[in-house]
């Protein structure tokens, strides 16, 4: 556990201080383009950007995506972003539950139901420790402590190759979500770390029983070059370089993924960076859009800078909105404005 701790305060301290993203693969999302409405006949303050997701309200359809828990400082960055979500009412995810199974002391740093008793929250675990003695009871704790609305199930192959001494053993692994799905009271909900979910893999773990999906694509945090960052032996340092640019363009997997099935709750993230990336996504058919990064930032700056954060994102989404023509999400959806550039 100790090891676990110092893992968590390590990505912390890379995310914050080195180059740890994307460069040559992008999100994927700069070749499409809002055709601009030159007279929108609505009033700007008419626009709302309202959501339901999983059947809770959203006032903006933004997630600040699973990141942090387990230390001091990973217990400060929880508080002030569940004080920011409740205060806006956007939805939100803390990091990988899996330190405070084996470390129980470390729950309050993860425990920010009571600060944000409004807000659609969800638990996070890796996949693939369930093939690693987590089983239903351990999930069950996870949600209990944060009364979670659901359980986020990251899927992290390419992270757990260049660990130091990373969960490999994926062997059979669908089944075992299956198994959790099935018994779980709350909706479980697949999601990447940043290589993306293919419309194939969706497919897959939909039919295992998983809720919704995230695709977290490529284009932003790259988790290979933050474990090369930490990697203890010059071949996983090299492994991570290697496949720093490894993965499917968030857009991509939107794109997919909503061809394929319609109605499924999709959350889009990986590399999104700003308001205008987060509409984009939203017309793609995603139903919210996550970003992780950009939150870490303002949340190690101060809270000031988090509420600014938020609110510079909903104004772009706002103008967005705006500049086509639409005063809801929903409109915006169906209103055909985003236009592929090749
Ligand atoms: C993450 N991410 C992550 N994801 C997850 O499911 N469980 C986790 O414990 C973590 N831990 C974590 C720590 C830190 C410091 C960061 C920045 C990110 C991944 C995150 O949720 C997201 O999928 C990726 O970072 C891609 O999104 P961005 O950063 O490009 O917006």
């Amino acid at each position: 556990s100790a090891q676990t701790q110092n893992r968590k305060a390590d990505h912390l301290r890379i995310c914050l201080d080195e180059d740890v993203q994307f460069h040559t693969n992008t999100n994927g999302l700069e070749r499409y383009r809002f055709t601009h409405c030159c007279l929108p006949e609505i009033d700007r303050q008419d626009i709302s950007l309202t959501t339901t997701f999983l059947g809770k309200q959203l006032s903006a359809p933004l997630l600040i995506s699973s990141m942090t828990g387990g230390t001091e400082q990973a217990g400060i960055i929880n508080h002030r972003l569940a004080e920011v979500a409740q205060h806006y009412k956007i939805a939100m995810g803390v990091g990988s539950q899996r330190v405070v199974v084996e470390k129980p002391q470390v729950a309050s740093t993860f425990a920010v139901r009571s600060q944000a008793p409004d807000i659609l929250l969800f638990a996070n675990l890796g996949a693939v420790q369930l093939n690693y003695d987590y089983g239903l009871e351990r999930c069950q704790q996870i949600v209990d402590l944060l009364a979670a609305d659901a359980l986020i199930l990251h899927l992290n192959p390419l992270q757990e190759c260049i660990q130091t001494t990373g969960d490999t053993n994926f062997a059979y692994l669908l089944d075992k979500i299956a198994t959790l799905c099935a018994k779980l009271p709350v909706p479980v909900i697949a999601k990447e770390v940043g290589n993306g979910i293919s419309g194939v893999m969706a497919e897959k773990l939909l039919a295992a029983g998983v809720t919704a999906i995230d695709v977290a694509g490529a284009g932003g945090t790259s988790w290979a070059k933050v474990e090369s960052e930490r990697a203890e032996n010059p071949l996983q340092r090299r492994l991570g370089t290697t496949f720093a640019d490894w993965g499917l363009p968030t857009a991509e997997c939107i794109t997919s993924i909503r061809a394929k099935f319609p109605q499924v709750p999709l959350i889009a993230s990986g590399g999104l960076r700003h308001g205008l990336d987060a509409a984009k996504a939203l017309a793609l058919g995603a139903d919210l859009a996550g970003m992780a990064l950009p939150f870490l930032q303002a949340a190690a700056e101060s809270e000031a800078a988090l509420h600014e954060l938020v609110e510079v994102l909903i104004a772009e989404i706002t103008t967005v909105l705006f500049c086509t023509g639409n005063t809801t999400i929903e409109q915006l959806k169906h209103s055909r404005a985003l236009q592929s550039l090749k």
